[in-house]
């Protein structure tokens, strides 16, 4: 259901999203240090193809053409994260300056564009040595992430009005901690919550930093998954809510709040640690909007053979999906974001990415023709608009992502770039989706319905 009444405000920020691990390539370049993901691409044996980011899209050396792309697209805003051991070899200690000027540069030139830069202080790929530290396990992180944060805020912020701490703690958690499919490859429940705890805490801790430094606005990502109940029993309902709180309220609850969710304490049982009153009000600090990442939803039904929640996702069979397996749903974006409003309030809203995987066929006439990836846009722009129609305070969209890339375990398998880079060549061809999104823009969302 759609709100064709709606419009987007005047100022809408449209953008397009990347990170550095999944576009950069030459990741020890210019004095860089190793970081988990490129220790891990390189001994693992789970990444397709064998793939790593030793090349990805060769960002590093071509930044000024892939500016002039976004410029030819009219973007008005781009999300890049920061490589954290292309600034600290070491994960902290000496700064590496020509890490850094990397971000100077491509901040100026995205300026001189009229691009307003979003930057991530963290997306995922760790320096290897805080790796060997312990990673998020380590309480000693919190601070060496606030060291790592500051740096840049005095570097940056006099040009970065918009900056994200951590880019979706609950996949870093998730996948690295509680399924070993990330690095740092921990399965265990207790080490889970425990690395949550220690993301929420280092969050709050940059954004305290921030306050003392910084003149602009910070806040986070999460990606939200909204859960449905499979059927309306009671097991599948309590299954459906603790997904829910593992999900999507886990890591909100504390920032807004200051309480982690009940449903956790009783899926976790044994695992589960009630924080102190001083932890749970330490992470509770203010941000000033908040990042979301929808990309679909998901059934829920009880399962007891799944540990420790108790709930199994359910395929939709029969709906679409993409490539990467995720069922087409837009409304659930614009119900996910009505309920973070009635949940959480007023705080400005921006989708830091949204966007799809499809096979794309090979350029034709100087473009690549996915209309999927179109109809995938245009219904999830559609569900944004009717959420602003809702009285949702949301701010931007941007689209995942600028360009196909790493696209982690998959390697360069799934593409989701509204411009293709063909992994030969290195060669960018828009898409059709380019055409359809530069024109989203260039009418400010106008064109959706027509
Ligand atoms: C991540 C991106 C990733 C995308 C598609 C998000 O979880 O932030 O890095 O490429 O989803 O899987």
């Amino acid at each position: 259901m759609t709100d064709d009444s709606a419009s987007f405000p005047a100022d809408f920020l449209w953008g397009a999203a990347t990170s550095a691990y999944q576009i950069e390539g030459s990741p020890l370049e210019d004095g860089a240090g190793p970081s988990n993901w490129h220790r891990f691409t390189h001994r693992s044996v789970t990444v397709a193809n064998g793939d790593t980011g030793d090349l990805a899209c060769d960002h590093y050396h071509r930044a000024d053409d892939d500016i002039r792309l976004m410029r030819d697209i009219g973007l008005r805003a781009y999300r890049f994260s920061v490589s954290w051991s292309r600034v600290l070899p070491r994960g902290r200690g000496a700064v590496n300056q020509r890490g850094l000027d990397f971000y100077r540069r491509l901040v100026d030139r995205l300026l001189e564009h009229d691009i307003q830069p979003m930057a991530t202080v963290h997306h995922w790929d760790l320096p290897a040595e805080l790796d060997d530290a312990g990673g998020w396990l380590n309480p000693d992180m919190v601070e060496w992430f606030a060291d790592y944060a500051e740096v840049l805020f005095r570097a940056l912020d006099d040009r970065v009005p918009l900056w994200i701490t951590v880019n979706e703690p609950w996949v870093i958690v998730d996948a690295g901690y509680m399924h070993d499919c990330h690095p740092p490859q921990r399965s265990n429940p207790r080490e889970a919550l425990a690395a949550g705890r220690t993301l929420l805490r280092a969050h709050a801790a940059a954004v305290r930093r921030y306050r003392g430094v910084g003149r602009n606005c910070i806040g986070i990502t999460v990606n939200l998954i909204p859960q449905f109940p499979f059927t309306t029993n009671e097991a599948d309902l309590a299954a459906t809510r603790r997904s829910d709180a593992y999900i999507n309220r886990h890591y909100l609850d504390p920032i807004f709040f200051g309480t982690y969710p009940n449903d956790l304490r009783d899926a976790f049982g044994p695992a589960w640690i009630d924080p102190t009153a001083a932890e749970a009000e330490g992470v509770r600090e203010p941000v000033d909007f908040l990042g979301i990442n929808y990309y679909s939803r998901a059934v829920t039904r009880f399962d007891p053979m799944v540990e420790p929640l108790g709930a199994a996702a359910v395929v939709q069979t029969g709906a679409p999906h993409t490539e990467m397996g995720w069922e087409i749903y837009p409304d659930g974006l614009r119900d996910i974001l009505v309920w973070v409003r009635c949940r959480y309030g007023e705080v400005p809203l921006y989708i830091t990415e949204n966007g799809a995987a499809f096979a794309d066929p090979a350029p034709a006439g100087g473009r690549v023709d996915d209309p999927l990836r179109v109809d995938y846009l245009r219904s999830h722009l559609l569900a944004a608009r009717a959420a602003i129609g809702a009285g949702v305070n949301l701010r931007g969209y941007f689209v995942w992502s600028l360009l196909d890339n790493f696209e982690w375990n998959c390697g360069y398998d799934k593409r989701f770039g509204i411009v293709q880079v063909d992994r030969a060549t290195l060669r960018r061809t828009p898409k059709t989706s380019t055409d359809f999104y530069a024109e989203v823009i260039r009418s400010n969302g106008a064109n959706l319905t027509r």
